[in-house]
């Protein structure tokens, strides 16, 4: 059997229950789950195309394929892409465990991720025998690192941080990644949901800026699970590379790895509508905007946490301290501890929760610091 590391997210199976045990409910702020209904215009799509007998195709139909490439025109500032360039893949965490295996690594290859990040970076190493490492710096690594490494995960906005890599930094990592050999994959998925003098100032790996036009050996994963409430959909897609796409389409071909064709349709319309994923991140900023405060009151410092749907706290503690203190108001976070042993002494208090819970957690959080 391959034996991968227990799922870290069972761990706070006891603080959860603690947290129900409150009398006005638990508030669960620990898993990045959208809670808003999936937007009708899309619910109508997906019924619509539910007459579905013949398989769909891996690569996507011409429609989801143009309407991701004008996505990443109109939103992204990617004018360089081709519908050759692009594939929907079946939620986009798979694509990041998966990429690994589809690029052909295996043992003795190193593969890269930031230093505090979502699990599955490391796991998709695993899987394929590589050796993950974690650094934001890869000026850090050896002589005899750079020669191994084949690939390099970038995530901006950052999960649990919320912290945006700005287009000399994206351009620094694409240089030395070109200096090294190495592809470079930028999971993007919270790139809608840039705060403050963040809001559409979120570069994309595939910009001309970043890259000077180069597409080849760059990756943008990207999702409609956050921005469109489709998690359960499974709806992303992955750009860009177009030297490697063609054995990407292939060796997914060959996997059975299909997004299922009234998905697809369903994506066509959620990417052509940007009205829909304004009006959701209005509905988390007035979330996030209430959450700080109550936060910052209760005694955590917030960090970084310019975009996406986490607000990264700490308390100067160990996570599992802070994470038993919001327990007790009925209150569960992430503890950062499971992003890496730089986030052992942060919480993740996540977005995705209803109006009428947020404010229940900050009405708690404010009477405690009270007392
Ligand atoms: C950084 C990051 N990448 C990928 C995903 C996976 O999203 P999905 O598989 O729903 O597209 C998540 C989900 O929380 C995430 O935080």
């Amino acid at each position: 059997m391959l034996e991968l590391p227990d799922y870290p997210w069972n761990q706070l199976a006891p603080y959860r229950e603690q947290a129900s045990a409150h009398p006005g409910g638990v508030v669960d702020l620990s898993i990045g789950t959208p809670i808003d209904s999936t937007p009708q215009v899309i619910q109508q799509a997906l019924a619509d195309a539910a007459n579905s007998h013949g398989y769909p195709t891996t690569h996507g139909t011409i429609e989801v394929r143009q309407a991701i490439v004008d996505w990443f025109a109109r939103r992204r500032n990617v004018t360089g892409l081709s519908t050759d360039d692009v594939m929907p893949t079946v939620g986009s965490k798979e694509m990041v465990a998966w990429l690994p295996l589809f690029l052909g690594l295996g043992a003795g290859d190193i593969v890269v991720r930031p230093e505090i990040a979502y699990p599955t970076y490391d796991i998709g190493a695993q899987l394929v025998g590589a050796t993950p490492i974690a650094t934001d710096d890869l000026s850090e690594l050896t002589a005899e690192q750079r020669e191994r490494v084949k690939l390099i995960w970038v995530n901006s906005p950052g999960n649990p941080t919320g912290k945006v890599r700005d287009t000399a930094q994206l351009a620094g990592i694409v240089a030395q990644a070109r200096e090294m050999g190495a592809v470079v994959a930028s999971d993007e998925c919270y790139a809608e949901l840039g705060w403050d003098e963040y809001e559409g100032q979120v570069p994309s790996i595939l910009d001309p800026a970043v890259n000077g036009g180069n597409l080849d050996d760059l990756f943008a994963l990207y999702s409609l699970s956050k921005q469109s409430n489709l998690a359960g959909y499974r709806a992303a897609f992955v750009a860009g590379a177009p030297n490697l796409m063609p054995s990407l389409v292939n060796s997914r071909k060959h996997a059975g790895m299909i997004v299922p064709g009234p998905i697809q349709h369903a994506m066509v319309v959620a990417l052509n509508d940007d009205e829909h994923v304004a009006a959701q991140r209005e509905l988390y900023r007035a979330r996030r905007d209430m959450l700080r405060p109550a936060l910052e009151n209760f005694g955590l410092a917030i960090e970084d946490s310019v975009a996406g749907l986490y607000l990264w706290c700490t308390a100067g503690r160990p996570s599992f301290e802070t994470i038993g203190a919001l327990a007790e108001l009925g209150i569960v976070a992430g503890p950062g501890a499971f992003y890496g042993t730089a986030g052992e002494r942060h919480v993740r208090v996540a977005l995705t929760a209803s109006d009428e819970r947020i404010a229940a957690a900050v009405e708690r959080l404010n009477s405690s610091a009270n007392r």
